[in-house]
């Protein structure tokens, strides 16, 4: 499966991701042509409200994790993110915490951050546990960053930014995210790195994209970063729906004789 996506670069092959957060999706999604799935910590927000990222739990994770394992019917590779203070301090923790993704259905974890994290990425690549790296704007950061800004602007932490992928890289990572960053710097990192880097607001020159489900189907209404490109308007289908069902029940229209048992 991770050979696949290593392949991809080579072949020079777009990489698809999408995340996911729940059965009925994956089942969908699994047969969408679609490369890897993410259970992303997104979750917090785009479905549970959350303002940002930080309150979601290693007991969240799990439970979506394991609901898309369950609809996750063609085997695609299946990435969890590891969520806010699960990983950060503590390689053994971050371990320990790995595997419980691992027991869920994850086939790899997403962790945010460069050689400050890498104790912890080691420790869970030593494991036998795929990696993927995210760097550039990492929302478990928004606080430190004063909010979702485009990073990396300038030119020393555009360097630094690439010296953190090569140390994921060397570490063992098998695929680094880069979030809202230039397209010029996705780009240069792009092509120092062996392995795919999957973009998010980062323009074309990445090996792959990725982007949050609820987003690009017109679910999450709350903001659209520009990045975004919808493909769907799914809130305004699902309004338009309970509308009519609603207007239905009240003139007698619905149920119909074909909705009743005799
Ligand atoms: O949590 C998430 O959805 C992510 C994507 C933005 C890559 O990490």
């Amino acid at each position: 499966m991770i050979s696949k996506i290593l392949d991809m670069k080579k072949r020079k092959e777009k990489i698809v991701m999408i995340t996911c957060y729940d059965f009925p999706m994956a089942k969908i999604f699994s047969k969408s042509a679609v490369d890897m799935l993410l259970v992303g910590d997104s979750l917090g927000m785009v479905k549970l409200g959350y303002k940002d990222t930080l309150g979601v739990t290693m007991d969240d994770m799990i439970r979506h994790t394991k609901a898309v394992k369950n609809g996750n019917t063609n085997n695609i590779l299946l990435v969890s993110d590891m969520p806010y203070m699960s990983y950060e301090n503590n390689p053994a923790e971050a371990l320990e915490n790995a595997k419980k993704l691992v027991e869920a259905g994850a086939d790899a974890v997403k962790l945010e951050g460069g050689k400050e994290i890498i104790k912890s990425v080691i420790s869970i690549i030593k494991a036998k546990i795929p990696v993927v790296g995210h760097l550039g704007l990492t929302p478990q950061s928004v606080n430190k960053f004063g909010g979702y800004k485009v990073q990396c602007r300038d030119e020393e932490s555009a360097k630094k930014l690439a010296e953190d992928a090569l140390a994921l890289q060397d570490a063992g990572v098998f695929s680094i995210v880069l979030e809202c960053i230039p397209e010029k710097v996705a780009k240069d990192v792009t092509e120092k790195l062996n392995i795919p880097a999957i973009g998010i607001g980062a323009g074309k020159y990445c090996d792959g994209q990725v982007l949050v489900s609820d987003d690009m189907l017109g679910m999450f209404t709350d903001f659209t970063p520009k990045f975004v490109k919808k493909y769907a308007n799914l809130a305004q289908n699902v309004s338009d729906a309970v509308c009519q069902y609603s207007r239905e029940v009240k003139n007698g229209e619905f149920p119909q004789e074909g909705n009743t048992y005799k």
